[in-house]
């Protein structure tokens, strides 16, 4: 059986776990598709660089066009980051026929909906599972588990970065900087942290959530942001000695045809469910009117845990290439969009 070639965008903290799932579950990924998974070529902008997995050095290469125009590779990984010439570089696959999968929230928040008719125009596929609270398959969950439902609500932790250094902060008393600092070295902070700690990181997956959950075409400037850079010790120790932690929480709220959508440092009751969701970890609450109240929980960055939902997406892929089914995945929204005053 042919094996299905990938064209990987970035070897970096996500990539490199891409290349580790692919390689040691491989006898998964037979079983599930029926034919093998290989990397053929893999973008990067150093190809010297130390590397915390081990590729074949021929593999690596700092021209995209190397990856795009290689006929003999299916599916595009884009686990790069960036946003306007890396749109080009997708668009320029799904033109040729490509199906991609991509981690990038940035993107998809700013241009999901022509990235999304681009595939269905090419018969392609697009899954961005990874782009939303890492590991947690919360989009699949959206749009599969609970699409005979009518969301009204989703509240949630979604970004790993600041709930490392609230925690950190709040539980042992570290200094923001230092805690910061730590959450660069894990791998969690986007490759500029300042996306993070102000909350755009968190704004652009509630948008993304907000448009599969409402069926509507949510902007990211329709998100209200506050992140946590003026956040203090203070604050946190004030709040502690009252019986709450902070958290920076996202919502989105439906209320009859209108829809709101906020990312806020806020006080929780320390018996909130969200309140012990700690270090980089996400949590997700969903509430839907015919299924009630439901919450989804798990690593929300970092190597491994991103690179699950990356290559489950892979598995997508793959599984609907063998039906002969890409590009019937992405529906057009339901509803035109209907703000709701931020005073209302
Ligand atoms: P990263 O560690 O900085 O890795 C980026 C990789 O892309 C590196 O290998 C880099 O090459 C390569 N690259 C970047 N720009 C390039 C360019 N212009 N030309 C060629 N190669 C380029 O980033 P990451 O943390 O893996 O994140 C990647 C994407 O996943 C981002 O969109 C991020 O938002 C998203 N994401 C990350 C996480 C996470 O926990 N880290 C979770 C969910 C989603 P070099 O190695 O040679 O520098
Ligand atoms: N910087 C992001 C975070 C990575 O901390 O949540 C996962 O999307």
């Amino acid at each position: 059986v042919n094996p299905i070639s990938v064209g990987l965008l970035g070897l970096g903290t996500v990539g490199s776990g891409v290349v580790k799932i692919i390689e040691n579950h491989q006898d998964q990924l037979i079983h599930q598709v029926g034919c093998p998974v290989t990397v053929k070529k893999i973008l990067v902008r150093d190809i010297y660089k130390e590397r915390d997995v081990k590729v074949d050095s021929s593999l690596l290469t700092t021209n995209v066009d190397e990856v795009i125009n290689d006929p003999g590779i299916d599916v595009i990984i884009e686990v790069m980051g960036g946003v306007e010439e890396t749109k080009q570089h997708l668009l320029r696959a799904l033109q040729q026929g490509k199906h991609v999968v991509t981690a990038n929230k940035d993107l998809m928040a700013l241009y999901g909906s022509e990235l999304l008719a681009a595939a269905t125009e090419n018969g392609c596929d697009l899954f961005y599972e990874a782009s939303v609270a890492g590991g947690i398959p919360i989009l699949r969950t959206l749009v599969d588990g609970l699409s005979s439902d009518r969301i009204t609500k989703m509240m949630g932790i979604v970004n790993g970065t600041t709930n490392f250094i609230l925690t950190k902060m709040c539980k042992y008393g570290s200094a923001y900087e230092e805690v910061l600092a730590e959450a660069q070295e894990l791998g969690y902070a986007e490759a500029d942290p300042s996306s993070d700690v102000e909350g755009l990181d968190a704004a652009r997956k509630m948008a993304i959530l907000a448009r599969l959950g409402f069926s509507m075409n949510i902007d990211l400037e329709d998100v209200q942001v506050r992140g946590i850079t003026d956040i203090t010790e203070e604050d946190l120790n004030y709040g502690k000695r009252l019986g709450y932690t902070m958290k920076l929480i996202g919502i989105a709220h439906r209320e009859g045809e209108k829809v709101e959508v906020s990312v806020q440092p806020t006080f929780l009751p320390d018996s909130h469910p969200l309140a012990s969701v700690s270090d980089e970890y996400n949590a997700v609450y969903v509430y839907g009117e015919a299924v009630g109240e439901t919450m989804f929980y798990g690593p929300g960055a970092g190597s491994l845990p991103t690179a699950t939902a990356v290559v489950s997406d892979l598995v997508a892929v793959m599984k609907n290439m063998r039906l002969g089914v890409n590009g019937r995945s992405a529906v057009a929204p339901q509803y035109e969009k209907k703000l709701k005053a931020p005073a209302e």
